[in-house]
Parts: C-alpha cells; sequence; structure tokens
C-alpha cells in the first residue's frame, strides 16, 4: 500500500552544490586535459616561464648524418604577432633521409596501434624551390611507428595538415618533421592531437581523462584557476580575450606555477568542455590586482606593479563585461559573434562570475573590486557574483572580504581552506549559524591534507554537513582537480595522471557519489543513529535529500570513526514507500590509497537491496554509504 503523506519538512537546497575546479597547474592543461601532444609547439617556451627552458625546449635538430644545414629562432615575420617566435630551417645538404626537427611531447609522445593522429604544421617556403616533407613518429631507436608525406610551396605562412596512421604502440614516442630537398623553411605551430578527442572536437581535449572528470558529473566547473587567475604581477594577470580565436593568434603566458600556458585551451574550450560535460560555467577573472597584491618582482619581465592603474582599470572592467556578451550574448553583438565564428552561435548560458581569488583586501583591491562589481551588477543584473575572502578563514582577509561583502552585498563569497582531516571533522558546524541574509557561501577550494581513505571520509563527513547547510553553501569544489605525475606543482589532488592513464584517488570517489547523488530538498530527520553518535561524535555524518528531478531519495552516511555505525532511516516519513534501491559503499583500511602502482585499492562497491519501510542499518568502521532509492 503506498503511504503518499510525507510528514517531513523539507528545506530548499542549492541545486548547485557539488561541482569542481580546474586550475592550470601540475600540468593541468598543456601536457594534460589538452589533448596536444607537441611540447613547446610554437617556440613560445622562455626562461621566463622556468630558468632552463628556451625557444627549443623539447625540440632536438635531426639529421641522418649526412645532411646538415642550420636552425634559428627568428621574430621579424611570424606567422601572427601574439604568436611571435618560429623556426627557420635552412637545409644545404638533404642527406639520405632529409634534415628538421625532433619533438618529445610531454615526457614523450604516446601512440597507440590503429589510431590516428592529426599532424599539423604552418610553414613559410623562404626559398624558390617546393620542399618535400616526411613527418613520423618513431620509436626512441628511431623505428618508424607511422609517417605521413607533404610538399610545402610558395611564400607566405600555410597550414599543412596530415594524418598519421600509427601501426605500433609506444608511450615513449618522437615526433620527427624532415626537410628532404635543399631549402629554407620557416616552421610554426607544429602540432599532433590524437583523431579521438572528448566529443571529437578538433582543437580538444584528452579523452580518457575528460572522460574521468565528466564521470564526477559535476553541477558546476571554476576555472581557469585559483593563482592562475590574478598572476603573480600585473603582466601576468590572465586576459581571457588573449585565448580565443585561432590557436596560431594566442597569446602565450607564463604559468604563475613554473611552466607555460599555450592557451590552446582558453575561454572557448573551457566553455564548450563545461557544456559537454553538463556543468555551469563558473570564470574566474582577477579582480584587478595580482596574487596577493604582489608585484612579483622577482620574476623576468616584471614591471612590478601590484594592481591595474586605474586609468586602465575602464578598459579591464570592460574585459570583464565583454565576458558575458561572449558567453551569453546575440551572434550580432561584438563578442557573441565570436563565439559564434567559433562555432558556438547558441548562449552558453553563463549564470555565475568569480572576481578574484583569495586576494588581501586592501585598498588597492577594494577599489578595483568595487569598479568591476558595480559595472557588472549595473549591466547584468542577472548573473550571480562571486566575490572573494581571502585565502583562509583564520585571516583578517577574511574578515575584511566579509566585510565588504556585507557592505556590497555581493551575492556569493569563495571561501577557501586546505585543512588536516580532522579539522573537517571539529568543523562540521561551521555553518550553522551562518547568517541566513547575508552572501552564501561558495566553497570554491578545500581539500583535507592526503589521499588515504580516512582523508576522503572526513571530507565525507564534512560533505553531508554542507547538504544539510545547502541553503547557505550554495556551491562547493574540492581543489586541486588533475595533476600530472612528476610535474605536481601541488599535493594533494584529486585525479593523477601520466601520459597514458588516470588514477582517480578515493577523494574522488566521493566527490562523485556526492555530485552525482546531489538533491534539491534537504529531508532532516530521517535518519536516526543509535546510541550518542548523532549528537557527539563528529566522526560520522548523515544526510538525506530528495532530487525533484528524479523524484529519487539519496540517504549518505559517512563513518571516518573506527567503529560500526548502526541507525534506522525512517523511509515512511518520506510519503511514498520505496520501490528499488541502490546501495553504494566506500571503505577499507583507513590508510589505503589509490596510487599509480596499486590504482584499485578503494573502489565504490554497488549492490541492489530491497526495503523495509523502516531500513536499519549498520555502516562498518571507516566506511561511506550511499543509498539511492527510486520512490515508486
Ligand atoms: O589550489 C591551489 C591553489 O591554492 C590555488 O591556486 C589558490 O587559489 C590556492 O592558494
Amino acid at each position: 500500500a503506498q503511504q503518499k503523506v510525507s510528514s517531513l519538512k523539507p528545506k530548499q537546497i542549492s541545486p548547485d552544490l557539488f561541482g569542481i575546479f580546474f586550475e592550470d597547474l601540475s600540468y593541468a592543461a598543456d601536457g594534460g586535459l589538452y589533448a596536444e601532444l607537441i611540447q613547446n609547439r610554437s617556440f613560445e617556451y622562455s626562461p621566463a616561464d622556468n630558468r632552463d627552458w628556451h625557444s627549443l625546449t623539447a625540440w632536438k635538430y635531426q639529421t641522418d648524418g649526412f645532411g646538415y644545414g642550420t636552425i634559428s629562432v627568428e621574430t621579424t615575420a611570424p606567422v601572427h604577432s601574439n604568436n611571435p617566435h618560429y623556426v627557420v630551417l635552412n637545409v644545404e645538404e638533404e642527406g639520405q633521409k632529409g634534415v628538421g626537427l625532433e619533438n618529445s611531447g610531454f615526457d614523450g609522445i604516446p601512440v597507440k596501434a590503429g589510431k590516428g593522429y592529426r599532424f599539423s604544421v604552418f610553414l613559410n617556403v623562404m626559398s624558390a624551390n617546393p620542399l618535400p616533407i616526411a613527418v613520423a613518429l618513431v620509436d626512441d631507436k628511431g623505428k618508424e611507428l607511422g609517417s605521413s608525406t607533404f610538399t610545402a610551396t610558395g611564400h607566405g605562412w600555410k597550414k599543412y595538415t596530415e594524418q598519421i596512421n600509427i601501426n605500433f604502440d609506444d608511450d615513449d614516442a618522437r615526433l620527427v618533421m624532415l626537410v628532404k630537398s635543399k631549402g629554407k623553411v620557416g616552421i610554426d605551430m607544429v602540432s599532433l592531437f590524437p583523431t579521438e578527442t572528448f566529443k571529437h572536437h578538433e582543437n580538444g581535449m584528452r579523452a580518457d581523462l575528460a572522460q574521468v572528470i565528466a564521470d564526477l558529473k559535476p553541477k558546476f566547473m571554476r576555472f581557469p584557476g585559483g593563482c592562475l587567475t590574478h598572476g603573480d604581477g600585473v603582466a601576468n594577470i590572465y586576459r581571457w580575450k588573449n585565448t580565443i580565436g585561432p590557436v596560431e593568434q594566442r597569446t602565450d603566458q607564463r604559468n604563475i606555477w613554473n611552466y607555460h600556458q599555450s592557451m590552446g585551451l582558453g575561454f572557448f574550450e573551457y566553455f564548450q568542455f563545461c557544456e559537454d560535460i553538463h556543468a555551469k560555467p563558473v570564470p574566474v577573472l582577477a579582480a584587478g590586482v595580482s596574487c596577493q597584491n604582489s608585484g612579483g618582482t622577482w620574476r623576468i619581465g616584471s614591471t612590478g606593479q601590484k594592481g591595474i592603474p586605474m586609468d586602465e582599470m575602464k578598459a579591464y572592467v570592460q574585459d570583464v563585461l565583454d565576458l558575458i556578451e561572449y558567453a551569453n550574448g546575440s551572434v550580432n553583438s561584438t563578442w557573441g559573434s565570436k563565439r559564434a565564428a567559433a562555432g558556438h552561435p547558441a548562449p552558453f548560458n553563463l549564470e555565475y562570475l568569480g572576481i578574484g581569488n583569495e586576494d588581501k583586501i586592501t585598498g588597492l583591491f577594494e577599489d578595483r573590486f568595487r569598479m568591476i562589481y558595480d559595472a557588472v551588477h549595473k549591466a547584468h543584473p542577472e548573473i550571480k557574483i562571486i566575490g572573494t575572502v581571502g585565502p583562509s578563514p583564520n585571516g583578517e582577509d577574511f574578515d575584511k572580504g566579509w566585510k565588504l561583502a556585507n557592505q556590497l552585498n555581493v551575492g556569493i563569497v569563495d571561501e577557501h581552506y586546505y585543512e588536516k582531516p580532522q579539522w573537517f571533522l571539529k568543523n562540521t558546524a561551521r555553518y550553522n549559524n551562518y547568517d541566513r541574509q547575508r552572501s552564501k557561501v561558495y566553497i570554491g577550494e578545500y581539500a583535507s591534507w592526503g589521499n588515504k581513505l580516512f582523508n576522503a571520509l572526513c571530507e565525507a563527513v564534512y560533505m553531508t554537513n554542507l547538504e544539510r547547510n545547502g541553503d547557505v553553501v550554495r556551491m562547493a569544489s574540492y581543489a586541486p582537480l588533475i595533476a600530472r605525475i612528476g610535474h605536481t606543482s601541488w599535493n594533494p589532488d584529486l585525479i593523477y595522471f601520466n601520459g597514458t592513464r588516470v588514477f582517480p584517488t578515493v577523494n574522488y570517489y566521493v566527490q562523485q557519489q556526492f555530485a552525482a547523488n546531489s538533491g534539491s530538498e534537504y529531508l532532516p530527520d530521517v535518519i536516526t543513529l543509535k546510541g550518542d553518535q548523532a549528537t557527539k561524535d563528529t566522526t560520522v555524518g548523515v544526510s538525506c535529500v530528495r532530487d525533484k528531478a528524479t523524484g529519487d531519495i539519496i540517504l549518505k552516511i559517512a563513518n571516518a570513526g573506527n567503529n560500526a555505525v548502526s541507525g534506522v532511516a525512517q523511509l515512511g516519513k518520506i510519503g511514498a514507500f520505496p520501490g528499488s534501491a541502490m546501495l553504494t559503499t566506500i571503505s577499507g583500511d583507513m590508510q589505503a590509497e589509490n596510487t599509480a602502482n596499486n590504482p584499485d585499492a578503494v573502489l565504490p562497491k554497488s549492490t541492489a537491496i530491497s526495503l523495509q519501510k523502516n531500513w536499519s542499518f549498520t555502516v562498518p568502521a571507516y566506511s561511506f554509504s550511499v543509498l539511492r532509492i527510486k520512490v515508486s
């Protein structure tokens, strides 16, 4: 018999609670999610990126020993002024195989037998004769894995594209491009993509890594940083306009995390990726100041300026407004037409915009933040602005940031914390007493220090409390998201990867359970724990939500303690007798960790169960259980 009356008083919670934060650090973009396999494709690396880097980093001159010639890096007549460096190769004697360049990719180029790769290059033939060119992927002994040939002709820069089909697997291949006759040629934008990118976009994302991110089912994605957004010094502020349009016309930039941003993964690709994974885009722009109001004076090329000069702020504010037009404007608008030209006439439905990241709340910041905030608020009251309250809840910037947010009535503020796992257990009540009339909260970055099961469970306990406070905590994203093994600038991360494999952490599986099983209503008092754990023991967190879209009820029980926990869920209170239910559990040794050598140490396990009207449960020590109930 169906009981259709609910005795619960549901609380409306944010439908966007659990999302992701993508920052280009630890090779997250170039050498990571961005599927480009050639490192330093446009010869723009420099010592400003990294002391030991230069235009020919990752490149080698190639000859069979019989051929010879010269290579030089030049800037006089580039493909585009935003992309000034290119190589000039002058082949004086071609030998038997030709003379040219070899690229070693990011820790080698991984290729798979039976797969195709799209090679492209910009060439400017400077000598009179057409130039036959051979391009191949080779192993470390020079054995050819796949190749193609073409002829470059005519003065002026032209793009050539070739398909290379691969016959042998190799994780550590090289790309070799050889000119097979005497002559002189300019070379730039040497590129190689797998033909199978995520959702088959030409300038696309690495399919396996993108899929693991998509599988998180995030409600939103914040990008492109973090510290990367505001940079260290005004010259290093991330300028979104430099990252759109044809890739050869984008402006590369030093990455604050000591490497290089090709900007191949730019704002168009970020928006498109958000759409592909059904996540709302949450771009963050600098508030007109650089990291912690630093001038980055120790950096090559730094001007020492901490904030954009006031007489340049009007233009900067316009850049911010233009981003909204780029995302949402009609195809007839100036910036909407650029989105359409990139292949996306429909708007990207931008709803949230972050301004600032962990900034020092000084007068320098406040003046600039106010200018941006007022202009966006006035021109686009529909956009939900996310302000910033410094790097940690313990510093003075936190209080100053909140004070400013209250004065300006900023819709949402961005809190960050990286803490010991125990902190998350001790602070489960953090948002209970937040004033519901003030700004709402986006926890833009948080993580406990570690990737062990215990860390993930402490985060899970905390997240059940975020759900309970989902009326004031509107959004939350673990940070950082992805990191390339061997190039990590920050640990821990949610997902590790190398050139060929992706390793989700236990923390990942916890995040996935929350995002995939989020709700739009919080249902209090469904779960009662036995004993005094409910009131005293914050090693346990429980929540019950309803997803209005599907009608499903989701129970979560996180136990970061060393005892099993029992309780009862009064499902009768839900208002309809449950049909089928799926129980997913993550559990194991508290020290267990998913690593490259043992990637599956802790995985979620799902099983269908049948339910009574009251569900009595006992969950093991160190476990996280999610019960998703289809209500019939
Ligand atoms: O997530 C790594 C860094 O931590 C972010 O760039 C910054 O915002 C924070 O300090």
